[in-house]
């Protein structure tokens, strides 16, 4: 049994994967401070044949780059509060669907460990960074420059310098790459072998972003950058050089060279059966080569004796059994010229591939204009077309291990569009959406405020009132539209619910005073006043430590009852939170270890700050004899 000490009540950390790979694949090129010896490594490699370390070395450098990979690896500062009221409601309480409020930074951290390779398309869109949409550097971790010097492996002056930078509110190119590493890099994290990302983004940031992704995602990893148009005309302001600009760029990246794109589903339109073939509907395809070395001969119509001559895409022997097989045509209205029956279902890709070009969405085609009247016309104008999200969407699938996560939510259009999608293919995908809760400037976006003031009834407007808004209103249309149709579709399998939770400040409100160095920590004092931390409070923090461990946020806890004292209990983490736990809860707890097959801890997890350590000691002295005289293994962590 091992016995841990750990402090996460300040400080959940994302792990480092590429760390672990290493330390799994290559131990012997750590020393003992367990400090990795590059040179060494590099050695080892170097036997490989086939890797060439001559190359010369290329990347993109910014002022913050060295900040932006702290901030990646460095911990949350928050912890992960659910809305319990909303969660319980009938539509949400078994629904897969999550909204998250807070910075996707942080959020991203609280998701690394419980979804780390199990999200199948990422999409997003970032602010812009058009001088105009707001996007400015804000970042309240505040380092002094000798701590950022340390923690960077940078100079004093160069720390200085970003300081300066981070804290100025820039929107520099250099501000907007440190705030979009550290989220593309825990992203990557959260892909599935299979899945893909895609980003959306305009002329302001488009070459900065590629040359991100290809480091953090890998050049080979690169899929597309589709553009679709936002306008079908030249109306607008040209530039200086006669230019209208119509369209914007959506960049694709896969985790690794096993993902695939959907691709997009042949229509049977142009396939028909005139002659009631048992291999079903076919069309006409050219027969004829312009291969230079394709063969020249003549081949004969049976029925006529009509003779052509000419290049051919196969081969005389293929030819002639295809003649056969009734797989050559001569159709009298093409005069009789040879054409091959292509059979719908013999194609070996059932779907067609998607052009790079997705084509025109419109910002006020028809859904658009209904969503316009779901939310108000100026609410959120900026949103993107949802039937461009559709289309993204569709890329990756439909069953239930389809998650779809897209961490600058806005409107929420991509919940939308999942939910769009499951009721026409019948899928089963579920979205994960993230939003800041940006305060709405009752001037600048006055309807915006107006709308969620007066309307929603919220005292003080934020961007994810709108998010949330939207999402139940997009549900209710969709229902309500299947009503109106002929044949209304049965909808009872469709996730059209969501659950709440969001990120809070770990050093405000009760939790300020907990802020302790565990070695500092002596609970033989009673360090804290037994009201200052609530039920709430502590369902916050299982909360953060369950997702820390890996349960995913709608996977609930059990909870079990240890002769008075409440455990919860899943997958064998056992976790005891609550104050007032005693010998005589001990003892049940050993006891059902024992005879109920349905419990079997392998881990317990104990709030250190409940637990008097007399109370610890006994506890880690039974569960080691208990683990040791039946043979099973039994951790016990003690957190704070
Ligand atoms: C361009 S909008 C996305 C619009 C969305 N695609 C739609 O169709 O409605 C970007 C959104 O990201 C949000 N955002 C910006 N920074 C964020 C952050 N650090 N964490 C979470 N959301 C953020 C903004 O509030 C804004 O709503």
């Amino acid at each position: 049994m091992t016995n841990i000490n750990q402090l996460t009540t300040n400080n959940i950390k994302i792990p480092s994967k590429d760390l672990e790979i290493l330390k799994t694949n290559f131990s012997h090129c750590f020393n003992k401070k367990g400090n990795f010896d590059f040179e060494k490594f590099k050695k080892e490699l170097s036997k490989n044949e086939d890797i060439d370390f001559s190359n010369e070395s290329y990347g993109m450098d910014w002022l913050g780059k060295s900040y932006a990979r702290l901030l990646a690896n460095d911990e949350a500062t928050t912890l992960l509060k659910e809305n319990k009221e909303w969660n319980k409601k009938p539509e949400n309480k078994n629904s897969d669907n999550l909204l998250i409020k807070g910075d996707n930074l942080e959020v991203l951290k609280h998701l690394s460990n419980a979804y780390n390779e199990k999200i199948k398309m990422i999409y997003i869109d970032p602010p812009y960074n058009t001088g105009g949409d707001g996007f400015v550097y804000q970042d309240d971790r505040k380092f002094s420059v000798e701590e950022l010097s340390k923690l960077a492996g940078i100079d004093n002056e160069k720390a200085k310098r970003i300081l300066d930078f981070t804290q100025s509110k820039s929107n520099s190119h250099s501000a907007w790459l440190t705030f979009m590493y550290p989220r593309l890099y825990i992203a990557k994290q959260l892909l599935k072998d299979d899945g893909v990302i895609f980003v959306s983004i305009d002329d302001n940031e488009v070459a900065q972003l590629r040359i991100l992704m290809d480091e953090i995602f890998g050049e080979e990893n690169f899929v597309e950058i589709f553009i679709w148009d936002k306008k079908n005309s030249a109306k607008g302001v040209p530039t200086k050089n006669m230019v209208v600009n119509i369209h914007e760029y959506i960049l694709c990246y896969s985790k690794s060279t096993n993902s695939k794109l959907f691709g997009e589903e042949r229509t049977k339109d142009t396939f028909s059966n005139p002659d009631n073939d048992e291999r079903g509907i076919w069309r006409l395809s050219n027969i004829k080569s312009t291969l230079e070395n394709s063969e020249k001969f003549s081949i004969i119509d049976p029925k006529t004796g009509n003779k052509f001559t000419n290049y051919w895409a196969f081969s005389k022997e293929s030819l002639k059994k295809m003649i056969e097989e009734n797989r050559i045509v001569f159709p009298k209205e093409l005069g009789g010229l040879p054409k091959q029956k292509e059979f719908f279902n013999e194609f070996k890709n059932a779907n067609m591939p998607i052009k790079s070009n997705l084509g025109l969405f419109h910002a006020q085609d028809t859904y658009e204009e209904a969503v316009d009247e779901m939310l108000g016309p100026k609410v959120f104008p900026y949103r993107k077309p949802t039937n461009l999200i559709k289309k993204i969407v569709s890329q990756a699938g439909e069953d239930s291990e389809v998650i779809i996560l897209d961490f600058f939510a806005g409107s929420g259009t991509t919940g939308d569009a999942v939910m769009q999608l499951n009721v026409e293919d019948d899928g089963n995908r579920k979205y994960i959406l993230v939003q800041l809760p940006e305060v709405i400037d009752s001037q600048k976006n006055k309807t915006a405020y107006d709308f969620v003031k007066n309307e929603l009834k919220i005292e003080n407007p934020t961007i994810f009132d709108i998010t949330k808004e939207r999402l139940v209103r997009a549900g209710n249309k969709i229902k309500e539209d299947n009503n109106k149709l002929k044949e209304p579709k049965d909808l009872s399998s469709i996730d059209f619910g969501f659950k709440i939770f969001e990120t809070i400040s770990n050093n405000k409100g009760n939790w300020g005073d907990y802020i302790l160095e565990a070695e500092n920590f002596n609970s033989q004092t009673k360090l804290f006043d037994e009201k200052k931390l609530s039920k709430e409070d502590l369902e916050i923090l299982l909360i953060t430590w369950k997702t820390y461990d890996g349960f995913s946020l709608t996977k609930n806890l059990k909870e079990i009852d240890l002769d008075g004292y409440k455990g919860c209990y899943l997958d064998n983490k056992l976790y005891l939170i609550d104050k007032g736990f005693e010998t005589k809860n001990l003892k049940k707890l050993l006891e059902e270890i024992d005879i109920n097959k349905e419990f079997n801890p392998a881990i317990i997890i104990v709030f250190g700050y409940n637990f008097q350590s007399k109370i610890l000691r006994e506890i880690a002295d039974n569960v080691k004899n208990y683990a040791n005289k039946k043979h099973i293994d039994i951790d016990f962590i003690i957190r704070y």
